[in-house]
């Protein structure tokens, strides 16, 4: 954002402009975010957002902990704590990992401001401008924004419906080597995958792992979403056959509240050295009063039963949604997720999915574009639709406005140029990739 011998005045809009660091370039409010403050409003069918139903949550469980907390150790919960969290709180985290096949010591827990922490930690200590951060395409909006505010560049590896295509890492990598890049990290949530919904088969997971291994990668392992399955359970974390090589992410955001704000890094001894102190220049130390509360709920209540309860909620919802589509929007293609927050859908080529959202919003419906979730500008095809926070006929209300949206933007289209009615999408399985008549 620096411009040499440009005026050092700023603009109308920010006295400031010229003088912020060039790392702030990245971080620009996105062109969608007027459009969700529109979208929060009460007769908006929300299908954009990725809040968790914590009404899901009995409030007692937490009320009673906290009153706890309080006057068993409250000097000590309102006190600063240590940069690497509270051991005992470290200990209960080995055993919701433990549920992943995870086995590891509490030495090499980390716990942070949410997972999102997390990722800033490792992307600070591992990025530099121009660094490749290799990860699946789509992948997560804000850790994109992570990375870029660290300028590095991401090469999205392209997916299908069982995860990430290890063939497709190997040529990344290879043309990225040849290329003289320097590839920091693979970044991948093979889990419920956010937005794709699809999960990293066990096969797959062991050949990212040997891809990795072989060409001198890390892992960074993002797992937001893995304990919360509707059927079967994903299959165990990366983590859980590679201890060196991955930094595994984790959160108590999806299986108990966001509000909290309590995640974790579990991380190979050296990163993890070096995580605290970043840490600690951050935050000092991460909440000592959150990390109580959780710690004291994990100790008394029933938290396996909670997670069951909430798998419960959101497959009722995916169900729904699912549903909602089938009967209303036959024509186009989506994944089916076995657990998570999140459909992915394809729409017909000539459709956009950003130049539609505020007909949508008009029609009191909204999603999340498939273009935001990209580095590169692709999934213009394609939207993010969420079933954690809607209830289930909310969530048929919104699939029939949106078919609506849907069907008169084909109508539209027809009027003006002539070409065929809503049909079924090219026959390409991978997500995002761009229309076949684009160059
Ligand atoms: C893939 C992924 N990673 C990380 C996060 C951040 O979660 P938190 O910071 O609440 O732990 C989210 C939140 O939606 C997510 O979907």
């Amino acid at each position: 954002m620096t411009e040499q011998g440009s005026s050092q005045a700023g603009n109308n809009l920010d006295p400031w402009y010229h003088h912020y660091a060039d790392r702030a370039a990245g971080l620009r409010a996105s062109e969608v975010r007027a459009l969700f403050a529109v979208a929060s409003r009460p007769e908006v069918v929300s299908l954009a957002g990725g809040m968790p139903y914590v009404a899901a949550l009995p409030q007692n469980l937490v009320i009673d902990a906290m009153e706890r907390v309080m006057r068993e150790r409250g000097a000590a919960a309102l006190q600063y704590g240590s940069g690497q969290g509270i051991p005992l709180l470290r200990e209960q985290i080995l055993d919701v990992m433990a549920l992943e096949g995870i086995r590891a010591n509490a030495d090499d827990v980390v716990v942070t401001t949410g997972s999102q922490h997390a990722l800033e930690l490792v992307s600070k200590l591992f990025l530099d401008p121009g660094d490749v951060v290799l990860s699946e395409g789509p992948s997560y909006v804000t850790a994109l924004v992570i990375f870029k505010s660290y300028q590095a560049e991401v090469e999205h590896v392209p997916m299908d419906e069982n995860g990430l295509i290890p063939e497709a890492l190997r040529e990344h990598i290879a043309r990225l080597k040849s290329a003289g890049k320097r590839i920091k990290f693979l970044y991948t949530i093979p889990s419920f995958h956010n937005p794709a919904g699809v999960t990293l088969s066990w096969e797959r997971r062991l050949e990212v792992l040997e891809i990795a291994r072989q060409n001198d990668i890390l892992v960074l392992e993002d797992n937001p979403y893995g304990l919360l399955y509707f059927d079967r359970p994903a299959p165990d974390a990366m983590r859980s056959v590679e201890e060196d090589g991955v930094v595994y992410l984790g959160t108590f955001s999806k299986t108990l509240a966001p509000g909290f704000r309590v995640g974790w890094a579990l991380a190979p001894h050296a990163i993890r050295e070096k995580l605290v102190l970043a840490n600690e220049a951050a935050v000092l130390s991460p909440s000592s009063f959150t990390q109580s509360v959780i710690s004291e709920y994990l100790s008394t209540a029933d938290w396996k039963g909670q997670i069951n309860t909430f798998r419960d909620v959101y497959r009722e919802r995916k169900n729904a949604l699912v549903g909602a589509l089938e009967e209303y929007l036959p024509e186009l293609t989506w994944t089916n997720p076995n657990g998570g927050f999140y459909v992915w859908v394809t729409l017909p080529d000539e459709l956009d999915s950003k130049a539609m959202l505020p007909r949508a919003v008009t029609e009191l419906v909204a999603y999340t574009p498939g273009t935001a979730f990209f580095a590169n500008g692709d999934g213009r095809r394609n939207m993010r639709l969420s079933f954690c926070y809607p209830t289930p006929d909310q969530i048929r209300l919104g699939v029939r406005r949106l078919a609506t949206v849907i069907r008169d933007e084909l109508d539209l289209l027809d009027t003006f140029a002539g070409t065929g009615s809503l049909h079924a999408p090219s026959a390409d399985s991978r997500f995002g990739s761009p229309p076949p008549d684009a160059s």
